[in-house]
């Protein structure tokens, strides 16, 4: 067991690096969790991160309420290269788990929108929760503090260079995240990590993010920007084909909204998009009806289904009349409208980039990763949690199961490891 670093040291031992059975990178919501965990069952931990404060991203979670989790949460809702990966880990620390601490903590919540979870006041609850937890198991902090270089040490374990000093650790935990909102503190370290000891990288890409269009394409919705609406939205092909149900928001650069937000983490560079923005409705039935029935004028039939300012500018984009009676309006005219309604197809640009993702698909691969430890099969004693590996939630709270579930995975591997 290597030396405490509680303990007085000698002279001789000042030039041993004060050392630590587990060091976890990266004081986000798996880093915290896990960390708490560990020092918990007995093990010395160091946690370490080079932002000023911990949990920047659970602070600015679900608008400030931290949607902590999702009742309906199930592998399902998850994006990897190796879909089975996540299984293990969120059957052994599911929903129910993570609901019981915030009993025990006294955190009081409620469900929103499709079984997702949010704290009643603020998500300062949750991190305070964590920190409690890590100050239950003894914790040590060292924040801000930047990490140069690790290295495996011939014997086991890992030596780190950091901006306090050299440390050494048996057990190496990569906590650090993805690469969203860097202003905060995203980077990339958990990748280069991750290729130094001979991992594969799933390639990152920005998710749960708006996506744009060109500004000649945009330009006749610009005037939309702050509408939003009920919408189905699909992408991509065959089987790889995704489909939700959500609301749409409309942007001065292109879409937004949980619809786009979702389907953004399927969506490829090239890709199009195809959107109903009449869910439920066969838009063609519905205009062949009204036709027969009423001397309507266009706009104002069109304004009883949508939004008027987006009947308005539709009516616009295709060129049609909206003071037309409907019973003159032509048939291919009509199927042309219906058409666009149940099936607006388009293709986006680009996506707004990781200044505004939520999350970063693709990551470590986890093919190389032991999915009951969360363990690198290529390096013993470290191991990746949370968002730096290639495990991907959709928007609603499964993106913070996620860590809770690996985070608790990984502690128990460590306890059992230093045992
Ligand atoms: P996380 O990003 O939380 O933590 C990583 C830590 O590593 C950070 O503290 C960082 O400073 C540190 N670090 C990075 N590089 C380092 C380096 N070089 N040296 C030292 N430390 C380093 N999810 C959800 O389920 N419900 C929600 O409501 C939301 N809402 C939401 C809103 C917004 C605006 C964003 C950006 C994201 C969300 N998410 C979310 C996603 C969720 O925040 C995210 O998936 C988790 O925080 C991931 O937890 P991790 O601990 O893996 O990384």
């Amino acid at each position: 067991m290597p030396p405490s670093p509680h303990q007085p040291a000698s002279p001789a031992a000042t030039r041993t690096p004060p050392a630590f059975d587990v060091i976890v990178l990266g004081a986000g919501a798996a880093g915290l969790f896990c960390a708490g965990l560990a020092g918990q069952r007995g093990l010395r931990v160091l946690l370490l991160d080079h932002a000023e404060r911990v949990a920047e991203k659970i602070r600015i979670s679900g608008g400030g309420r931290c949607n902590f989790s999702n009742l309906g949460t199930s592998p399902a809702q998850f994006i990897s290269a190796n879909p089975d990966y996540c299984r293990s880990a969120l059957a052994r620390f599911n929903v129910a788990d993570f609901i019981a601490l915030m009993r025990q903590h006294g955190v009081t919540f409620h469900e929103k929108h499709k079984g997702q979870l949010f704290c009643d006041a603020s998500s300062q609850q949750v991190i305070d929760l964590l920190l409690a937890e890590c100050a239950a198991g003894g914790v040590q902090h060292w924040q801000p503090c930047t990490m140069a270089a690790v290295q495996a040490l011939p014997d086991g374990g890992f030596e780190l260079e950091t901006s306090r000093g050299v440390v050494r650790t048996a057990q190496l935990v990569i906590a650090s995240g993805g690469l969203s909102i860097p202003k905060i503190g995203a980077s990339d370290i958990g990748y280069r990590l991750a290729r130094q000891f001979g991992h594969r990288i799933v390639e990152p890409l920005p998710a749960l993010v708006p996506l744009t269009f060109d500004a000649d394409q945009w330009a006749p919705f610009v005037a939309l920007a702050g509408l939003s609406l009920p919408v189905g939205i699909r992408c991509g092909p065959g089987r790889t084909k995704a489909v939700f149900l959500e609301d749409l928001l409309f942007t001065h650069r292109g879409l937004s909204g949980p619809a786009v937000l979702q389907i953004s983490s399927f969506w490829r560079s090239g890709q199009a998009l195809t959107l109903n923005l009449l869910p439920g409705l066969d838009a063609g039935a519905w205009l062949r009806d009204a036709k027969q029935q009423s001397r309507r004028q266009l706009g104002n039939a069109l304004g009883a289904l949508l939004p008027q300012r987006l009947a308005d500018v539709w009516l616009a984009h295709l060129g049609l009349d909206p003071a037309k009676p409907l019973p003159e309006l032509r048939d291919r005219d009509l199927l042309r409208l219906a058409e666009s309604l149940n099936a607006w197809t388009l293709t986006p640009s680009g996506t707004e980039g990781y200044r505004k993702a939520e999350v970063t698909a693709g990551g470590v691969d986890t093919r190389e990763l032991d999915s009951r430890s969360m363990a690198s099969k290529r390096q013993p004693g470290l191991y990746f949690i949370g968002e730096v590996v290639d495990v991907t939630g959709w928007l609603g709270g499964y993106n913070f199961q996620w860590a809770w579930a690996s985070a608790a995975a990984c502690a128990g591997a460590l306890a059992g490891a230093a045992a």
